[in-house]
């Protein structure tokens, strides 16, 4: 095996059932690299990952660390190892504090000399250029704060291999910035860092090789200067795509949905939705924009009758639908639908 690589998987295969996740899968990562994983929806990249660190053990093939063999039956193996993943949903505790969750399950001793491993934190925040403010609750912490809380708990167990999964999706572009420039200073730093995305912009800005699975198979591993986003897509879905999308002339027609003052609070006794008022007409794409967290998925719930709503008015076609519930928009043929971020939320599929 190549001395340089940190990182190697051979031939890995993971079936569920009759479902082949990995099938033969080979990946290499470099130490100081930042190796992008692409591949689209249930491509196998988590599968893969989740191999790596020890979640799901594999069917077939081998793992190298550092050039010796790893065959690693629990997380807390692989994080032995020095692989530390960082998970699409932090795993972290809201009514802890940030030193809290990085010292919790650390099991060298029963007791801890609590200013002893602050300043080792310290010093690895220092290195790397963290600002995590390790007196603060998790709950208090945006996106990204929560994100650098992570990736610092993994290096402060020794993590030199980290894996991201899917880290942006929820971020403003500031928070993407900062941890593009955390990133980089980690592989200054000698640490390889597999970032998992669908964001080619981000694979072309911060990734220095790129490997694409498709359909369970690794199509090939390039180096960041040697392609371009179109090829990427290419070898993603493994056809010619255009990436041009061809905008067709509408006219606007008459309103179709109507929001008027709608307030929503939630369970918490917290307003998540402050007097939204507008309107969509025939023949016209709204988008709404926000950062993750400011009311969007409320809004949409709210819309699609799987929310109720505290005051406001929804009106459809001019029907009021305030009152309605998702079963009794279906049921009455209300041609709303609703297609929810989360996979495994609830949505609406009328007619
Ligand atoms: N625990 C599981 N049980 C059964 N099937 C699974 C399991 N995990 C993954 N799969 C299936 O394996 C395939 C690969 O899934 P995987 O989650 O690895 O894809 P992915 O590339 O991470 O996709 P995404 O971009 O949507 O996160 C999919 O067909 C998926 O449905
Ligand atoms: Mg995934």
């Amino acid at each position: 095996m190549n001395k340089e690589y940190y990182l190697s998987m051979k031939n890995i295969t993971k079936k569920f059932g009759d479902v082949v996740a990995n099938n033969n899968i080979n990946f290499n990562v470099k130490g100081g690299e930042i190796h992008a994983l692409l591949g689209e929806n249930g491509a196998g990249k988590s599968t893969l990952m989740n191999m790596l660190s020890g979640i799901y053990i594999p069917d077939g093939g081998s793992i190298f660390i550092h050039g010796r063999e790893a065959r690693f039956k629990s997380p807390t193996d692989a994080i032995k190892s020095g692989v530390g993943m960082i998970y699409q949903h932090f795993k972290l505790i809201e009514s802890m504090t940030a030193i809290q969750n990085i010292l919790l399950g650390n099991k060298r001793k029963i007791f801890l000399n609590y200013d002893q491993e602050l300043k080792k934190i310290q010093k690895i925040q220092d290195k790397y250029g963290f600002d995590v403010d390790l007196n603060k609750y998790v709950y208090d912490m945006s996106v990204g704060e929560r994100e650098n809380l992570e990736i610092l708990k993994v290096l402060c167990r020794g993590a030199d291999i980290l894996i991201l999964d899917e880290p942006t999706a929820v971020f403003t572009p500031q928070e993407t910035k900062k941890l593009f420039d955390l990133m980089n200073r980690m592989k200054k730093e000698g640490c390889s860092i597999i970032f998992i995305t669908h964001k080619l912009d981000e694979v072309m800005e911060v990734a220095d090789s790129i490997t694409i699975l498709r359909k369970g198979e690794s199509v090939e591993t390039v180096k960041k200067e040697d392609t371009t986003p179109k090829e990427l897509v290419d070898k993603m879905i493994g056809y010619h795509v255009d990436l041009a999308i061809k905008r067709s002339n509408t006219t606007i027609g008459k309103t179709i949905l109507k929001v008027s003052d709608l307030n929503l609070i939630n369970d918490a006794n917290i307003p998540v939705l402050k007097n939204i008022n507008f309107e969509i007409h025939e023949g016209e794409v709204v988008g709404i924009a926000g950062i993750s967290g400011c009311g969007q998925k409320e809004l949409c719930e709210a819309i699609a009758g799987v929310t109720k709503i505290s005051s406001g008015k929804i009106e459809f076609e001019g029907k009021d639908i305030t009152c309605k519930d998702s079963a009794k928009l279906a049921k009455e043929n209300i041609g709303i639908s609703f297609v929810p971020e989360d996979r495994i939320g609830m949505g609406l599929v009328g007619s």
